[in-house]
């Protein structure tokens, strides 16, 4: 016999706690993830925060099959309330971890595992697809870590109230590094404006020791690029969901261009993480700005003349026969495409829907920029 399922209100009602949980959890791993030193640690939240916004996207589209407002599904019992303020009032990336792998994904995971074994598989397919889905993926990301007793999925949901409102952490200062990492006011002193400017002045890395020291400062630009989005989505809980996927799919992204370097250097150039210095005035220089500015100088200007070099790069390589180095910048470049399209997409947002006003709004910034693409009064 298959079970007799849940009726679509209580159906609706664990999918709104879900909602929640991970609203919640994506808000804040955005917010910490810069703080959290680790490198491994930080690439499995750009890694997990990806899945979370995606989860929670799904989540979203089902509570609207199912009659229930699916932008803000009324809010958490106090029960709910309770575990979500001991995240949001965590006081350092630690302690927020703690909470939200140790409690929260356990909780989701909990509830999802009592769903799937009550609902209807017949009648609630559409359910029944999406959490195997979800829950599989919560369960890697605690990897069996936490326990949680309670069925958060059963818990009411009050309708008709305010929408719980997100704690903004303070700004940064900077973002954090491993402690072998060393952080210096100018980097790596190793690598020079050769490297990064476009056109016939520009140096390709192709002795071991020179690409040593470009792919580390290299991994550490991808890291600092995936806590800018990581903080864009944090700062701006007022954006449409939409835009925190995106930032969400872009910080996955950019942590993963780095655990390709952080490989090219271990297997390929014989060194590792922490082997040089690194310093933070690109990130500050663009950080300083508000969400506009970040985007049209980050995604719309910096990455952007990325695409040229690293297609330049990847065919001097090739030509030299380094196709393993040669192959990371195609992918490099593949993936730059959504990313310059996001400042397209959420830069015209800003400005009323207008292409042609971001357009001038990154020309205007731009102009303020030397050859390398970091401020001209730096
Ligand atoms: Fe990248
Ligand atoms: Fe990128």
């Amino acid at each position: 016999m298959r079970p007799l399922g849940y009726d679509v209100d209580d159906n609706a009602i664990r999918f709104s706690n879900y909602f929640h949980v991970l609203r919640e959890l994506v808000h804040f791993t955005n917010g910490w993830m810069p703080l959290e030193p680790s490198w491994e640690r930080k690439y499995a939240l750009g890694d997990h925060v990806h899945d979370d916004a995606r989860a929670l996207t799904k989540i979203k589209r089902r509570l609207y099959e199912l009659r229930s407002p699916s932008e803000y599904p009324g809010s958490p019992s106090p029960e709910l309330a309770e575990l979500l303020d001991r995240m949001a009032r965590a006081e350092s990336a630690q302690d927020y971890l703690t909470v939200a792998y140790n409690e929260a994904k356990p909780a989701l995971v909990r509830a999802m595992r009592i769903h799937l074994e009550n609902l209807d598989p017949v009648a609630d397919e559409p359910s029944l697809r999406l959490l195997t889905q979800i829950v599989e993926r919560q369960e890697r990301h605690t990897d069996g870590h936490g326990r949680f007793d309670a069925d958060i999925g059963a818990l009411p949901v009050r309708l008709r109230t305010e929408a719980r409102e997100l704690r903004v952490l303070p700004p940064l200062e900077e973002p954090a590094r491993d402690d072998f990492v060393e952080v210096t006011a100018g980097g790596d002193p190793y690598l020079s404006r050769e490297l990064y400017v476009n056109g016939a002045e520009n140096h390709v890395p192709v002795e071991r020791e020179e690409q040593q020291h470009f792919f580390h400062g290299l991994m550490d630009a991808e890291l600092s690029a995936a806590e800018l989005m990581a903080r864009n989505s944090h700062e701006h809980p007022e954006m449409p969901w939409d835009f925190h996927v995106d930032m969400a799919r872009q910080n996955w992204d950019e942590v993963r261009h780095a655990r390709l370097h952080d490989l090219l250097m271990k297997d390929e150039l014989g060194c590792a993480w922490g082997a040089f210095a690194v310093g933070f005035s690109y990130f500050r220089s663009i950080y300083g700005y508000d969400l506009l500015g970040r985007l049209c100088l980050f995604n719309g200007t910096s990455e952007q003349r990325a695409m040229w070099r690293h297609s330049h790069r990847r065919k001097t390589l090739m030509e030299l026969g380094q196709e393993r180095v040669a192959l990371v910048f195609d992918y490099l470049l593949a993936d730059e495409v959504p990313h310059v399209h996001n400042g397209v997409r959420w830069g015209s947002y800003l400005l009323g829907g207008s292409e042609q006003a971001y357009r001038e709004k990154v020309r205007e910034l731009r102009a303020e920029l030397d050859e390398t693409g970091a401020p001209a009064s730096a």
